[in-house]
């Protein structure tokens, strides 16, 4: 079965093998015994491997032992979960929280409870494939605008006469690092009476000090907004969370149907992700390293002819004109113990290295890429 279909992939340099590493991952990694240098996380502040966040997991599973048991509105949560509600709501300025286990399930539940066949999505053309799939389930029609094309977006809107209009987007789009033009989309809402869906997976704790894009562009909360974040990628935990106005989040915990039919996290998620939000609201020296060091890293690839215009973020890329070119650069680049993936379709159109840089990073590992 699939014979075929894998060779064609192999052919056409499209399949994809997991590399396996010995222990933790972090700025420096094992694989088969030996080390590599890691440009592939998106562990920012480097917070998986921060003893107070590994500390916190093991006393959670003494208290908490660890299964949930059952999804949250059948079996309810532990203390930290609601714990974690509460800080993320207020970390954002929002009323309310809802966690999820997933930046995936949180997308690809959220998007189809909050619309239905009355209504219209606009969607920035390089959301994250969650996205795309909450579009997909939702039964909302899909309108797709040219990626951060503000005259596109409003042109689409005009057009429609549906009851609820929703604008989807990333802050920081994950493949090219580049940043959603936030306050054009803040204000195109306010004026057009649409609902603001905005992804910070990769905004939070790394952007506006930490707090998010929101913060980095001054934008306040407002009922016709909804946030989601993760905690997987800079709190160096796992899961996800979508935080509004309280009514919306109730209404999301009784309609999304990744919340209602699946199992909750366990308690030592939580703990780890408590123990990561925590750490970035007391310590800001993290996200600053973060910055410098990708300053760092952006000013190394351009000395060397490597001028990465589109990128705001601790996402950089290196494109190449062929697949082949990015799978050679990368396998190039692994033999001599750096490891950054290649990128290719159908994650995105134009091949490239993604390389992602942390506060864990020195200057020496930069360097040395
Ligand atoms: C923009 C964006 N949204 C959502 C997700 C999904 O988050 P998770 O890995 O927690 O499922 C990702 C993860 O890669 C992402 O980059």
């Amino acid at each position: 079965m699939f014979e075929r279909e894998l060779r064609e992939l192999e052919e056409k340099h499209l399949l994809r093998h997991i590399i396996s590493r010995d222990l933790s991952q972090g700025p420096v990694i094992t694989i088969n015994k030996k080390k590599y240098l890691n440009f592939s996380s998106n562990d920012y502040l480097g917070l998986s491997n921060n003893p107070a966040v590994v500390q916190a997991v093991e006393d959670s599973l003494q208290r908490h032992a660890f299964g949930s048991g059952a999804s949250r509105l059948l079996a309810g949560g532990s203390i930290l979960h609601k714990k974690l509600e509460e800080r993320i709501a207020r970390f954002k300025g929002t009323e309310s929280a809802l966690i999820f286990n997933s930046g995936y399930s949180a997308n690809t539940g959220i998007i189809p409870s909050i619309t239905s066949e009355a209504d219209a999505i606009f969607s920035d053309e390089l959301n994250h494939a969650s996205l795309i799939d909450g579009c997909r389930l939702s039964r909302a029609k899909t309108m797709i605008y040219r990626h951060r094309d503000m005259t596109h977006l409003q042109t689409l809107m005009k057009k429609t006469k549906a009851r609820r209009k929703l604008v989807i987007t990333d802050s920081v789009f994950s493949m090219d690092g580049d940043l959603a033009p936030l306050a054009d989309i803040y204000e195109i809402c306010r004026l057009q009476g649409a609902i603001l869906y905005m992804d910070d997976a990769h905004g939070t704790g790394v952007l506006g000090r930490g707090r998010g894009a929101f913060a980095h562009f001054k934008i306040k909360p407002e009922t016709w907004i909804i946030q989601m974040g993760t905690f997987s990628k800079a709190f160096g935990a796992f899961g996800a969370f979508v935080a509004g106005s309280e009514d919306v989040i109730k209404w999301i915990s009784n309609t999304a149907r990744s919340f209602l039919f699946s199992t909750a996290l366990p308690s030592c998620v939580i703990a780890a992700a408590l123990t990561g939000l925590r750490l970035v609201e007391r310590d800001p020296s993290m996200v600053k390293r973060l910055w410098s060091n990708r300053e760092r890293l952006f000013e190394g690839l351009k000395s060397i002819g490597y001028n990465d215009a589109v990128s705001m973020t601790p996402i950089l890329t290196v494109r190449t004109t062929s697949l082949s070119k990015a799978l050679r650069l990368s396998k190039y680049l692994y033999e001599k113990g750096i490891y950054v993936p290649a990128i290719r379709p159908p994650t995105v159109c134009e091949p490239r290295l993604r390389i992602t840089i942390t506060a864990a990073h020195t200057e020496k590992h930069i360097d040395t890429f």
